[in-house]
Parts: C-alpha cells; sequence; structure tokens
C-alpha cells in the first residue's frame, strides 16, 4: 500500500486534538473532575496502546485511576490471542455491570485486539448493553473524536472495520514513571502463523520512518530512561514496507549510536528473518542488551511447517549457535506451543529435546487454543487435554530445572544491573535487572533506584537471583 496512504496525515491528527478540548471545556463547564480506568490486557503492543490512550485521557481533562469502581470512563483494552485472555475480559465485562448499577453515567469501551474480531463486536452488541464505545486497534488514534460522539449522541458507537492500518505518529503518551519504556517501531504481521489470531485484528506491516523511532529513543534516553524495548510483531520484518533499503540492523545501529547510559532491547524477533548481520550488529554495540527472545513455537519439523513458521528445526538451531557464538553470554529466551492440532507425543517431545539442547535461560509457555478464523482452528485435534497437559508438564520441569542451573551459575559473580523498582521480599526490597533481562532481587535502599550498579549474586532459584550492591 502506499505509504502516504498509510500515514495518518498531520491535519487529521490535529483535528483529533480538538475533540480532546471539546471534551475538556464539556467536563470544565460542569465543573466535573472525571476519573479514567484503563486495564490493559496482553502484550507490551498493547502496553503502548494503553499508555497512548491514557495520554489522549490525560488531555481530555480526565485524571487516571486503577480503580474501575471509582471511575467515570473504563476501558478495557483486550488481548485475543488465547481464549482464557478473552474469557477474562467477559468475566470483567461482568463484574463491570455491577460499578455501572452504581454510576449509570459511567462509560465503558472495549478496545484492542478483542473488539476487532467480529464475533466478539457482535456479541457485545447484542448481550452486552453497557458498552458504550467499542473500537478496534485500527481506530485508537481516533479515540478522542469516538468518545466525543459517545458524549454527544448518548448513543453506543462501533468502529471496527477491518483495514490494512495506518501509522499515526504525535499521539499523547503517558509513560511508567520509572526507567523502563516501550517504543512501538511498526504495526501489524504478515505472517499469518497458522494457530495467531494477530494478522487478522492487527492488519499488515507497517514500519513507522526511522527518523520519527530515532527521535522518539532520543527523547526517551535524554529524558532518563534506561531500559528501552523496540516492539513489533516481528521487527526483523522492519523497514521492508518502506523501500529505501533500510532494514532492522540498520535502525539499531543507528540507535545505537545514540549517546548516554541505557539498554536496548527488542521483541519479537521471527526466526525465519533473523539474520548473522542481526546479531553482527548486536554484538558490536555500545547498547543493545546480550538478550534475544527468538520464538521457537515448535522443535518438530512437520509442526513448524503446520504452523506456517517456515523454518526447520536444524535451521534455528543454526540461529542459535551463531547468536552465541558472536555473543558469549548470550541470555536467550522462546515462546512454546504444546498441544497444536495433530501433535503426537513425539512430536511434542521433540519440543522438550530442542529445549534442553538449546539451553534457555526461561521460556514462555502455552497450551495450543483454537482461534475461530484461523487455519489451525479447522484442522482435526486428536489429542486430548489431558495428554497435552502432560506434555506441557513435562516441559515445565525441563525448562525448570535449566533456568534454576543457569541461574546457579551466576552465584558468586559480580554482575552490572539496573534497578528498576521496589520489590515485595522484606530482605530483598529492590528488583533490578542484568542486561540479559534477568531478575535479581536486591537488598539495598531507595536512593539506587533507576541507577546501574554493580551487585554480587549470593543465591538464586528457578526464577530469580539474590544478590546485594559491591
Ligand atoms: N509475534 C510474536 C508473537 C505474538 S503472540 C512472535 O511471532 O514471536 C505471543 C505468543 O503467543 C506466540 O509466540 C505463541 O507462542 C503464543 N500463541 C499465539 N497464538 C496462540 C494460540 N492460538 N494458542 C496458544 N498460544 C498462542
Ligand atoms: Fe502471530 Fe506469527 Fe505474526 Fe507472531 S509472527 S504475531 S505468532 S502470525
Ligand atoms: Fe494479544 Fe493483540 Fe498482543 S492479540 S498478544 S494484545 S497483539
Amino acid at each position: 500500500m502506499e505509504r502516504q496512504n498509510v500515514l495518518v496525515q498531520p491535519e487529521e491528527l490535529e483535528h483529533q486534538r480538538t475533540f480532546e478540548e471539546k471534551i475538556k471545556a464539556m467536563f470544565e463547564s460542569r465543573q466535573a473532575h472525571p476519573r479514567a480506568c484503563v486495564d490493559t490486557f496482553g502484550c507490551q503492543q498493547n502496553v503502548a496502546d494503553g499508555q497512548k490512550l491514557m495520554g489522549m485521557l490525560v488531555s481530555c481533562g480526565f485524571t487516571l485511576t486503577s480503580e474501575p469502581a471509582e471511575a467515570d470512563l473504563v476501558i478495557l483494552n483486550t488481548c485475543a490471542v488465547r481464549e482464557h485472555a478473552e474469557d477474562r475480559v467477559f468475566g470483567n465485562l461482568g463484574a463491570l455491570t455491577h460499578t455501572k448499577k452504581e454510576n449509570p453515567e459511567q462509560i465503558i469501551c472495549l478496545c484492542g485486539c478483542m473488539a476487532q474480531e467480529p464475533r466478539v463486536s457482535e456479541r457485545v452488541k447484542k448481550s452486552y448493553p453497557l458498552v458504550n464505545l467499542v473500537f478496534g486497534p485500527h481506530a485508537l488514534w481516533k479515540f478522542p473524536e469516538l468518545l466525543w460522539q459517545v458524549y454527544e449522541s448518548r448513543k453506543r458507537v462501533f468502529s471496527v472495520q477491518d483495514e490494512h492500518g495506518t501509522i499515526a505518529e504525535g499521539i499523547p503518551v503517558v509513560r511508567e514513571k520509572g526507567v523502563k519504556a516501550w517504543v512501538s517501531i511498526m504495526y501489524g504481521c504478515n505472517n499469518f502463523c497458522s494457530y495467531c489470531i494477530v494478522p487478522y485484528v492487527r492488519g499488515r506491516e507497517r514500519s513507522r520512518d526511522p527518523q520519527a523511532v530515532l527521535a522518539e529513543v532520543r527523547e526517551l534516553v535524554e529524558a532518563g530512561y534506561k531500559d528501552i524495548t523496540l516492539l513489533g510483531q516481528n521487527v526483523n520484518s522492519y523497514g521492508n514496507d518502506l523501500d529505501i533499503g533500510y532494514h532492522f540492523p540498520d535502525l539499531l545501529a543507528d540507535i545505537d549510536k545514540i549517546p548516554g547510559d541505557y539498554w536496548i532491547r527488542f521483541m519479537s524477533s521471527h526466526p525465519k528473518d533473523a539474520t548473522k548481520r542481526l546479531f553482527d550488529v548486536m554484538a558490536g554495540s555500545r547498547h543493545v542488551a546480550r538478550q534475544l527472545h527468538l520464538p521457537v513455537q515448535s522443535g518438530n519439523d512437520r509442526v513448524l511447517r503446520e504452523m506456517n513458521r517456515r523454518y526447520t528445526r536444524q535451521q534455528y538451531l543454526d540461529l542459535v549457535n551463531y547468536a552465541k557464538r558472536v555473543m558469549p553470554g548470550l541470555v536467550l529466551t522462546s515462546d512454546i506451543i504444546i498441544g497444536f492440532p495433530g501433535e503426537t507425543e513425539a512430536e511434542a517431545m521433540d519440543t522438550v529435546s530442542l529445549v534442553e539442547e538449546v539451553g534457555f535461560d526461561a521460556l514462555f509457555t502455552f497450551i495450543y487454543s483454537p482461534r475461530p478464523g484461523t487455519k489451525a482452528a479447522q484442522m482435526p485435534d486428536p489429542a486430548t487435554r489431558a495428554e497435552k497437559q502432560q506434555w506441557f508438564d513435562k516441559l515445565l520441569e525441563v525448562q525448570n530445572a535449566m533456568s534454576a542451573k543457569l541461574h546457579a551459575a551466576y552465584v558468586g559473580k559480580t554482575v552490572r544491573v539496573l534497578v528498576d523498582g521496589d520489590s515485595d521480599d522484606p530482605d530483598f526490597p529492590l528488583s533490578s535487572r542484568t542486561e540479559g533481562n534477568r531478575l535479581v532481587r536486591l537488598k539495598g535502599g531507595p536512593e539506587l533506584l533507576g541507577k546501574f550498579i554493580d551487585v554480587e549474586i549470593t543465591g538464586s532459584n528457578t526464577w530469580a537471583l539474590y544478590g546485594q550492591p559491591v
């Protein structure tokens, strides 16, 4: 699609700001002090979208609360990736019927990936009359206008048209205070892995202009953020749609030139598009963390083919081995799906053996969840839930032992960490992260927050390291 049709024009974005002003003026004239609650589910992309929603709400005159019961406006920013995520949202909608009874003026909005599914928006239209506004990720930038329509017309508003998707720069954003920030570098996905709903709800791949990304990262570094994660469903296809011969390794190399004391991370990275050049750029950089999240999904070639992943077990192993060779000490994590339709026990055990062979530092593991509308949802799925659970438990057992072993190897060493928050453990009141993004619970006081410091690792378990400043 033509670039000019992908970019939302500045006049159109300016126009949205006028709706923010109208809403703000409306509340001022009523002498109201409205509060809004944004509840975000799902991945970091959605968290980043939630921060834009909060930015637009603040511009509309809202203050933010985390308590739906005391909010004048509640947004459920939803995820559609697994059935469980969807069930939780419908559960929350059920609970909101009570808060809305108490406060009939309360405005309830449903947005995010579920809202973009016709099946869901129809169900909400029919069965959840308490919801005032439904809009998908494609309409996020138009939120002020849609909200104004709700206040002005008092009618239910639905904005859920299927689209290629756009890029909207300059939406206001409320970031988490502290040291971590998310930067979306591209939107959408072209890969259509057969189990996955994301391409249907997030549209086609669109890359932001490199200058816009560089300016945002520079601003964040100057504002004191120290752990910045670049986001995309597959960052390795960044730039393909720009047609200027500029790709993800180029972007990483340019970001790395920004002066300051910070780490850059990225996710996710599709193995089919991960290149040696990417790993060489990482290895030669100052700021790119030696950490790689490289979702493999399965260790069996037949299953990988059925998943439409477009790499083999051996190609994956070759990539990982190269990355480890050029970046000694690389921390490696992955996503795994157990129980894909038609997967046999032997095939699931191929995944377990791959996990043993690679030695991941940690895994995100899922049991396959059929997503209506995807190709895999049509495939015969003879294995029972109980069988899949057994394979899954086996995988966890192997991975937990591996994580515990890799963590134990840190004990006695001194490592550099970024102190990023409090912890609920009174003996280790701080939380921090290594360059590889391993969690270190720390002794020490609040004066260390936001600082890079050297710590001695004194203990470990499967999930975390424990340490003290040296
Ligand atoms: N774009 C990212 C993944 C986004 S979804 C990537 O390709 O790496 C995050 C993870 O959810 C996926 O990696 C996959 O492991 C899991 N997932 C996606 N669809 C799923 C489904 N239908 N059932 C179970 N897990 C799923
Ligand atoms: Fe889903 Fe595959 Fe796209 Fe990731 S790359 S979002 S798993 S379709
Ligand atoms: Fe979920 Fe949408 Fe992210 S489906 S995982 S919130 S892209």
